[in-house]
């Protein structure tokens, strides 16, 4: 069993980003610049937002970080999106979900400029990427991608399996793992709450993509020996024996599961921080598009 090291993989990218930025200044471009929304005060998403902001900074990028209250107005924040928008120098915008429930998360996505959209959640985004073309990919998994590909997983013609549908994580890798290009071309099965015999397909899958968000749910008996199993859930579960009173947990029940496995994702430190450095390199896209 070999663990796909996020951490050290999205510090590769990382690093390599942060050359050509220190290129682009050379050149006498323009530098990379992120800007973040972040609404409220959720614990998870102040961790989420703060760890990009600080990947900037690592890299050489500029960054805005914009605090909204809990209870801005849907008008108000649309409003200051659209400002982010007519700003030249913001070339990536994201506001970190989930919102509060007052606001209505498909109008915020729209209202960012597709060119804009570095987490690859606009309709036009999602639309080219279905279809092939050129596109900002959804952060999570498009680092799912850029990890297969450091370690050379091989994918052709192999069964990928992924349990769960969501805009952000299943929906897109499924699409992505299927294309006609490395890492993909695998024959894709798509599992939720509604499918019935998921043990059986699981034990079918030489890839399986865990993106439920129900913490240790992939058993070693859904396991077949010799699997890539990578794992995207990040639950936060209560542990009066941690400081901060949670421990996090993945969708993988990992002790059991790792020693079947060929190569496996650990939490943390296997997609999560692969998310983060895919966000980078759609923000430097972004950028250079302007070029
Ligand atoms: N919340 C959970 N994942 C994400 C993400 O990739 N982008 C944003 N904006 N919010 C999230």
């Amino acid at each position: 069993m070999q663990l796909l090291d996020g951490k050290i993989v999205s510090q590769s990218v990382k690093d390599r980003l942060k050359v050509l930025t220190e290129e682009r200044i050379q050149e006498g471009k323009k530098v990379p610049h992120l800007a973040a929304i972040l609404i409220g005060n959720n614990g998870a998403s102040e961790t989420y937002v703060g760890s990009k902001v600080k990947s900037c900074a690592e890299i050489g990028f500029k960054s805005t970080l914009i605090r909204l209250d809990e209870h801005i107005s849907e008008n108000d924040l649309l409003f200051k999106i659209n400002e982010l928008n007519d700003d030249f120098d913001v070339d990536g915008i994201l506001v970190q979900l989930p919102l509060p429930k007052h606001i209505e998360e498909r109008k915020v996505i729209e209202t960012i400029l597709a060119s804009k959209d570095v987490d690859g959640f606009h309709p036009e985004s999602v639309g080219r990427m279905v279809q092939g073309l050129p596109a900002f990919y959804p952060a999570t998994p498009y680092g799912i991608l850029l990890l297969l590909e450091h370690y050379e997983i091989d994918t052709i013609g192999k069964h990928a399996v992924v349990i769960g549908r969501s805009n952000i994580v299943g929906r897109p890798i499924s699409i992505m793992l299927s294309k006609n290009e490395y890492p993909g071309n695998c024959t894709v099965t798509v599992c939720h709450s509604h499918t019935p015999n998921l043990k059986e397909i699981c034990l079918q899958a030489d890839i399986i993509i865990a993106a439920l968000g129900k913490p240790e749910f992939l058993k070693a008996d859904m396991v077949k020996e010799g699997a890539v199993v990578v794992d995207v859930g990040i639950t936060r579960v209560a542990d009066p024996s941690k400081k901060s009173g949670f421990t996090i947990k993945g969708d993988v029940d990992f002790d059991a599961v790792a020693p079947k496995c060929s190569y496996i994702t650990p939490v943390p430190g296997g997609v999560g921080p692969m998310t983060i450095a895919a966000l980078m390199m759609n923000t430097f896209k972004a950028c250079a598009a302007k070029d």
